[in-house]
């Protein structure tokens, strides 16, 4: 009996160390799977020589951005996908402007400001940032230039400060509060019970979509854009949220380029320009003014959601 049991132990131990090395393969799988995946946009070699990359940036050889941006015969598809989401999309957005985007779900909307960031390229046709096709500098340059606040705003779990510093991580506390208070006044005082250091759960979870919404225009105005945009989140939120981030909007986008892509129409009245897509192309474009006037597409669409408005009161 004893003999036996001496030779169940190293036994034993043998069928351990299998499992553990079937367990450490795929993880190994996963990680490798990770670490060979490549990006659909890169920067060229001549752009790295220049502007250098992500790990070494050339900031000394960085031009300034002055915001003005064009779609020139802009075609598009998802690499993904098998429909052309931007068919010879042409667009000019002078500096300083707020470019309004409207349409019905799936129109292009999320699509077009993709196009700007770079996060996609066209299939055809150019995107000019002040008036040089978006390749031609780097991403670390074009994205220090860019503030996005994404349709589905995402916060981590951590503090609001390393929520927020994730925009700019040279950032300050006085300056993190400094934009804090600018896009929303008094929230921080309201909301924050431990000041920066409060605590944000796994996806925001302890805030909001308005509060989220407002967290995450102030990260994207941390880092001082030249080019700001905002794809506004569909999700309902009351209307007293909704004037604070109005305001916070109507802050945000003082002095710089931005687009707007708005559900709710009462958020871009002001704009410099409105445009209305569907299926990837402009159905009307003009001021808030001019388009009801028309009594078009966006005249329906403006009445629709005001009568909405109204019953739901
Ligand atoms: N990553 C992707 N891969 C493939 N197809 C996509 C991808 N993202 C969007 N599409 C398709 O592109 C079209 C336009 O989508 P887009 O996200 O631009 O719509 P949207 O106007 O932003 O809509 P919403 O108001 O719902 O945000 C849709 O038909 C969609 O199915
Ligand atoms: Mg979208």
């Amino acid at each position: 009996m004893s003999y036996a049991l001496n030779m169940l132990e190293p036994i034993q131990n043998i069928v351990n160390a299998i499992s553990g090395v079937v367990a450490i393969r795929v993880n190994v799988e996963r990680y490798m799977g990770l670490m060979n995946t490549t990006g659909e946009v890169f920067d060229s070699e001549e752009v790295i020589e220049k502007y250098g990359d992500a790990f070494n940036e050339k900031r000394e050889n960085w031009e300034s951005l002055t915001g003005d941006i064009e779609f020139e015969n802009v075609t598009f598809k998802y690499p993904d996908g098998d429909e052309t989401v931007l068919e010879d999309f042409n667009l000019k957005v002078p500096r300083g402007t707020m470019t309004a985007i409207v349409g019905e779900t799936g129109a292009g909307k999320s699509t077009l400001v993709n196009l700007v960031c770079r996060f996609f390229e066209p299939t055809k046709g150019r995107v000019l940032l002040d008036g040089r096709d978006i390749k031609e500098r780097s991403l670390s340059w074009l994205h220090s230039n860019l503030g996005y606040v994404l349709q589905t705003a995402h916060l981590f779990s951590g503090s609001i400060r390393e929520n927020l510093k994730y925009g700019n991580p040279h950032a300050t506390d006085e300056e993190i509060l400094k934009v804090l208070e600018n896009v929303a006044p008094g929230f921080a005082a309201k909301k924050l019970k431990k000041g920066l250091d409060t605590a944000v759960e796994e996806g925001g979870d302890n805030f909001s979509a308005g509060e989220k919404q407002l967290l995450s225009i102030a990260r994207a105005l941390l880092a001082d854009p030249r080019i700001l945009i905002l794809d506004e989140a569909t999700a309902a939120i009351d209307s007293v949220t909704e004037k604070t981030i109005q305001e916070a909007i109507k802050t945000a986008i003082k002095g710089r380029t931005s687009f707007v892509i708005a559900h709710r129409l009462s958020t871009i009245v002001n704009a410099d320009l409105i445009i209305l897509v569907n299926e990837g192309r402009i159905v009307e474009s003009g001021s808030h003014a001019e388009l009801m006037r028309k009594k078009g597409e966006y005249y329906k669409l403006y009445t629709r959601q005001y009568e909405a408005i109204s019953v739901d009161m």
